[in-house]
């Protein structure tokens, strides 16, 4: 009988396993040569191949380089708001959440625009094949989930329009001679990553602000802004909850004694509430200035798009203020099973002035 995980709950173990390149990622779904590529490079132990991939990824998602999208994001925002508006409400992950990061991706990608909703069961199948305790159907289904994806990028990225990032994708995989099927790998890997959390990123903090009237009050005088908000609810309710690591070899975190080959999840979510960093950490008070949190991960490994899910949800925040004390909820919360990732299945909200014409 294989030997349950370890879980890192404190906020020190968690931050100095998340910098100890023993501990390597953990990829349930690796499948064939390719995905052992994104496994090595996901690892930090990147690969001399797929290094300059990531480099270029790196370069392409930096705050000044995604500057470049606010108007498009802008532009999504609002009509998503004025249709809501129209409506007297929406449900916030599926009309909101979700498409917004999808559709921002696929503009970085170069891939068409439209209706990528087939997309969430998928990216649902993934995520549930990833959780601690999933099963080999639902790994499977997994795997399924994500060749799929990885086909309709890879045709996607085969006639992508040319943008910055897909330029430079396909410069560096012309250069490198890595093969379009690691590409498209890639390419989901990277979807996935930019959309399966910014859409947690983005309902949580709009369930969290509308359950606390008076940090709404804070951004409406000025006390507070909304970088402040996004912060808080990343150290809070941040959509990454752990991330699995293998030990590579006999190690030490804390008190803790890890074999070689032992299963580690490194809790994102429990360090972030560790009551010796955090003062009063089940409290969300945008107001702290603890900071610090965990919730992009730390190292090597730190979020490549944290810039990017930064500013999708500070212009979703930003679009929506001026109407934040006329929401109100409609449904209780619906989180979702994974234990990984902090998911809302659904938010419905409703506008006090009931139906505004424009
Ligand atoms: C709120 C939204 C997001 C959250 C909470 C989040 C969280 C994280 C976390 C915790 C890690 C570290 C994983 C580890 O150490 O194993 C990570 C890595 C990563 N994230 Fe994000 N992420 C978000 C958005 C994005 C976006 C928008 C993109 C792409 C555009 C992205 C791309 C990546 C990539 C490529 C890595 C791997 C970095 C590396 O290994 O060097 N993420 N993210």
């Amino acid at each position: 009988m294989t030997a349950p995980p370890l879980l890192l709950t404190r906020y020190r173990d968690v931050r100095d396993a998340l910098n100890d390149a023993r501990l390597v990622i953990h990829k349930p779904l690796a499948v064939g040569e390719a995905m052992a590529h994104v496994a090595q490079a996901a690892s930090g132990e990147r690969s001399h191949r797929v290094r300059p991939l990531w480099q270029s990824l790196a370069q392409q998602l930096r705050s000044e380089k995604i500057a470049a999208l606010t108007g498009f994001i802008e532009a999504r925002v609002d009509a998503v708001v004025r249709d809501a508006e129209a409506r007297g409400g929406m449900e916030v992950v599926g009309d909101l959440a979700f498409p917004l990061p999808v559709a921002v991706m696929a503009e970085l990608l170069g891939l068409p625009d439209g209706d990528h909703s087939q997309l969430r069961p998928l990216f649902e199948a993934i995520t549930r094949g990833h959780d601690f305790g999933s099963t080999e159907p639902e790994r499977q289904h997994a795997r399924f989930a994500q060749t799929a994806v990885s086909r309709w990028i890879g045709a996607g990225l085969a006639r992508a329009r040319a943008t910055p990032m897909s330029e430079a994708i396909r410069e560096v995989a012309t250069a490198e001679g890595i093969e379009p099927a690691l590409v498209a790998y890639w390419g989901t890997m990277l979807l996935y990553a930019g959309s399966a959390t910014t859409r947690d990123l983005i309902a949580n903090a709009i369930g969290l602000l509308i359950d606390n009237p008076a940090v709404i009050e804070q951004l409406g005088r000025g006390a507070l802004s909304v970088e402040a908000v996004i912060e808080e609810v990343l150290r809070f309710e941040g959509p990454v909850r752990g991330i699995g690591r293998i030990a590579t070899e006999d190690m030490e975190i804390g008190s803790h004694s890890i074999a070689r080959g032992d299963l580690v999840y490194l809790m994102l979510a429990d360090a972030n509430r560790d009551p010796d960093r955090f003062s009063d950490p089940d409290r969300f008070d945008p107001m702290r200035s603890d900071g610090a949190h965990l919730g992009f991960g730390s190292g090597v490994t730190h979020c490549l798009g944290a810039h990017l899910a930064r500013l999708e949800t500070r212009i979703v925040l930003t679009r929506l203020r001026p109407l934040l004390t006329d929401i109100v909820r409609l449904s209780p919360d619906d989180w979702g099973t994974t234990r990984l990732l902090r998911q809302r299945k659904t938010l419905r909200i409703a506008f006090r002035f009931g139906v505004r014409k424009r």
